[in-house]
């Protein structure tokens, strides 16, 4: 039986300069932007484009028509003039039916790290279960981490040895898991023994360096959102070059 093979990166910038890419990438950005795209989806938006840049952005909604709603942040805060922040919370009634042009400062960046991707995954605590139903099968992914401001990110790298843990159920012999995916399965499982309910999990979010800057700016209620495990079970999927985010089929 073939071991399917598992790179986890704990950054974008960590993925080797003319590396091939697995054919399926699973990016995570826990604190916000995949959360927030998984939000949005469960919320019935249409989907999310992602861009790089503020400008881009601004410049893609004044062309698209129906005119898109803008959301995304700079510094953890909305951005001026933008409809929306990046809480997942503030992704609710208002985005069904909406097409969303999104801008974040990691987030964004690291879907587009994955352009070599035939499929691109979005995953974070609040849809592990169900994207780990869509890697079952597969012999070949990359989990690719955001970070924050090209940090490793505590959040990213608990919620990759998550996923691992279980879409390996117990048996990880029976995969080819690189260096980074056995220390992001270490991580989580040295943490999950100690378990004792939800709030170990956003303690432990809190401590990290994204749950820091969401704390001085007064968006610490994120943070348990981010941490409810299968709040919105829904596959958010990059389309490369169509550079859209809509739910898996
Ligand atoms: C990012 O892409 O850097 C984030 O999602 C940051 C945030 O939401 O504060």
């Amino acid at each position: 039986m073939n071991r399917p093979v598992i790179n986890t990166y704990f950054l974008p910038d960590l993925i080797p300069a003319g590396a091939t890419m697995a054919p399926t990438a699973v990016v995570i950005d826990v604190l916000r932007a995949t959360t927030t795209a998984a939000a949005a989806l469960a919320a019935g938006a249409a989907g999310l484009i992602p861009v790089e840049t503020v400008e881009e952005a601004r410049a893609l909604a004044e062309q698209l028509t129906p005119r898109p709603l803008l959301g995304g942040e700079r510094q953890g805060l909305p951005i001026s003039g933008f409809d929306l922040g990046n809480s997942p919370a503030s992704y609710d009634d208002r985005v069904r039916d909406r097409w969303i042009v999104f801008t974040t400062t990691n987030g964004t960046r690291a879907i587009h790290a994955c352009r070599g991707c035939r499929r691109v995954l979005l995953a974070a605590f609040v849809n592990l279960s169900v994207v780990v139903d869509r890697l079952v099968g597969l012999d070949r992914v990359d989990i690719v981490c955001a970070g924050t401001g090209g940090r490793i990110p505590l959040e990213d790298v608990l919620c990759a040895g998550a996923l691992l843990d279980l879409w390996t159920d117990g048996e990880p012999d029976n995969w080819q898991l690189d260096d980074g995916s056995l220390l992001a399965l270490d991580a989580w499982q040295r943490h999950a023994r100690h378990w004792t309910g939800r709030t170990w999990l956003v303690d432990r979010l809190r401590l990290s360096q994204g749950g820091r800057n969401l704390t001085e700016i007064g968006q610490e209620a994120d943070i348990e959102l981010a941490a409810t495990i299968d709040a919105h079970p829904v596959v958010p999927e990059w389309h490369w070059p169509a550079n859209r985010i809509v739910r898996a089929d």
